[in-house]
């Protein structure tokens, strides 16, 4: 059954679509650790023409390791692990994950990976950029790297979720999706800003600047514009892929090797996506 995927590398700094697999049936032992096998390759996999329930795409997120927690977001009607990534047409308030960031990177034990399921797709925008950071940190200057080797970066959720947050008593009226800020959020982790992966054993830079808000015993005033620059590095366009969705197309990606982002100029269209989280392995 594996024998029968097709991969194209997308070209770009990570990705891969696959076809050959119907991932509304449970799939073999041998698919799952071949998709597995694919995406630690390629960090980012795409499966075109996928019709899925939310029950399917909770099948698919148990097969790649079980659901992790999403905070500050409510779940759609009668589902504990799917959230709706929407946007309406009239839409006015700002874009949902627009800035780079590793998913939940805040959390003790941040998630493996995303799953996002394309629903309604606008025809024009609405691509997800990624990063590939095992690369970020192999093309990076040695008097970058030397700045950051063996520092312990400090992830919060509270620019975007506290009460006073991007997504609290700062955002604009009408958002489709039901965020839910929270004094929660202020708590902060630690985490090695270069690390292992877990799986593959590859170095890589771990989140960014927006999550990432302070450098462990380091002054603001010498680890924000420290953070700022590896921003401006881990973000560069040759360490980049970009998606672009189709209706019933799911994807699935690595935050522990990437970042990403969501990008507009869909304005006046609608666009919605289920989205999974996958639990830390
Ligand atoms: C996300 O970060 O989960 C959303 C990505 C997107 O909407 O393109």
């Amino acid at each position: 059954m594996s024998d029968s995927l097709d991969v194209i590398p997308s070209g770009q700094a990570c990705g891969a679509t696959v076809t050959g697999v119907d991932l509304s049936q449970p799939l073999p032992a041998a698919t799952t650790a071949r998709l597995r096998a694919l995406w630690l390759q390629h960090q980012v996999l795409s499966f075109p023409g996928q019709q899925l329930s939310d029950d399917d795409l909770e099948r698919v997120t148990r097969a790649f390791g079980g659901f992790g927690e999403d905070p500050f977001i409510a779940p759609i009607p009668g589902r504990r692990h799917v959230i709706a990534v929407e946007r309406r047409a009239d839409e006015r308030s700002s874009l949902f994950a627009e800035t780079w960031h590793s998913d939940w990177s805040f959390q003790p034990r941040p998630p493996a990976g995303t799953c996002l399921y394309g629903i309604v797709i606008p025809p024009v925008g609405g691509d997800t950029l990624f990063a590939n950071q095992h690369a970020a940190l192999e093309a990076m200057p040695d008097a970058l790297r030397q700045r950051l080797e063996g520092r312990v970066a400090l992830h919060s959720a509270k620019k975007a979720y506290a009460p006073d947050g991007l997504y609290g008593a700062r955002d604009q009226p009408g958002r489709s999706m039901v965020i839910r800020p929270s004094s929660d959020a202020e708590a902060v982790q630690r985490h090695p800003l270069i690390r292992r992966h877990p799986e593959t054993g590859r170095e890589g830079l771990f989140g960014c600047l927006g999550y990432i808000i302070g450098i462990d015993g380091m002054d603001d005033a010498e680890a924000l514009p420290l953070l700022f620059e590896l921003y401006q590095w881990q973000s560069r366009p040759e360490f980049q892929y970009r998606h672009r969705w189709q209706p019933q197309m799911l994807v699935i990606w690595d935050n522990r090797a990437l970042l990403h982002a969501a990008t507009g100029g869909y304005a006046g269209h609608h666009r919605l996506l289920h989205r999974t989280t996958i639990a830390a392995a």
